[in-house]
Parts: C-alpha cells; structure tokens; sequence
C-alpha cells in the first residue's frame, strides 16, 4: 500500500446516507488539518440510487454542521474501485461482507468504526443505516463519523510520518 498518496473509497448499502457523509465529513477534516492531496470518494454495493445526491436528512445534517457533500450516489466498480483505492471503508459488518463476495482485497477493507477508539468497548462495529428511521439517527451518524473520521486521520497522519525518509 503506498502512503504517499492514500485514497479511500467509504461503502454503504445505497450511497445516499452514510457514505456520502463520511466522504463530506473526511474532506472536511483533512482540509482542517491541511491534508489537501487525500483523495476520497464514496459508493453503495446497491445501485438503487444512482446519480441522486444524498438523501435531505443527510444534506440538512451536514449543512446544519458546515459541510458540504459533494457525493452523487454510484454502485461500486469492483474492476476500477478495488485496484485504484488504497484503502475500502465499509460502513457496517454487511456492507464489508458484500466486498469482499465481489472480491474487494481483504487487506484492503476495514469497517469505519475500527477507527473510533470506543470502537472496542463498546462492542458495536457498525455505522447504523438511518434510512428507516427518523433525524436524530442522521445526527447521532455524523457524530459517530467525526470521531472515526478523525481516528481515520490520525492513523493516515502516522503511517504518511512513517514512510517519510
Ligand atoms: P445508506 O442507507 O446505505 O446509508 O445510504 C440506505 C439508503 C437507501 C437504501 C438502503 C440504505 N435503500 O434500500 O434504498
């Protein structure tokens, strides 16, 4: 994996929730940080939604909170997607189960919560899909994003301070 130049792909179910988000909430935070060279994209092992831009709960959450999502919903492209990412985030234990069926690089894969530091106490992997449910899961979602988003930097921040000579 080169740490010159990460690239991450963040996966869901439809790509008009959470993925979307965690892309949105990602770029915000690298460019806080002064990371302007990270690419980052998202995408949906279902193709239900393709071209639409995330779903309004999402779009308000975000605007209330100051970022911007750039995303338009696309289903995964196994051939390009699992060659050109250097790291595939998935978002729940089913979404990285789909992946790796359609033959996502297991060393490759990793679930967005292994990035929160609660993440082993609290014994809960997911990001869960607020689709079915009402606002407050799209907000109890971007808090839960920021902190593995930032936990994702960090990480990202070392292996790059690592690989310098
Ligand atoms: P997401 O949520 O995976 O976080 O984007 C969903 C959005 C749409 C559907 C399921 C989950 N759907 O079945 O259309």
């Amino acid at each position: 994996m080169s740490n010159a130049h990460p690239s991450i792909l963040f996966v869901c179910l439809g790509n008009i929730c959470r993925s979307p988000l965690a892309e949105g909430i990602f770029l915000h935070l690298a460019r806080q940080r002064g990371l302007d060279g990270i690419v980052a994209d998202s995408c949906g092992t279902g193709g239900w939604h393709e071209g639409e831009t995330p779903d309004r709960r999402a779009m308000a959450v975000a605007q209330k909170r100051g970022v911007h999502l750039p995303s338009r919903a696309r289903q995964v492209r196994p051939k390009s997607d699992f060659t050109n990412f250097t790291r595939i985030i998935a978002m729940d234990a089913s979404n990285m189960e789909n992946l790796l069926a359609m033959g996502a690089p297991r060393e490759r894969v990793q679930l967005m919560r292994s990035f929160d530091p609660a993440y082993s106490n609290d014994g809960a992997p997911d990001v869960p899909d607020p689709y079915y449910g009402g606002d407050d899961g799209f907000d109890n979602v971007f808090d839960m994003l920021v902190v593995a988003c930032e936990g994702l930097l960090d990480e990202i921040t070392r292996a790059s301070s690592r690989a310098a000579p």
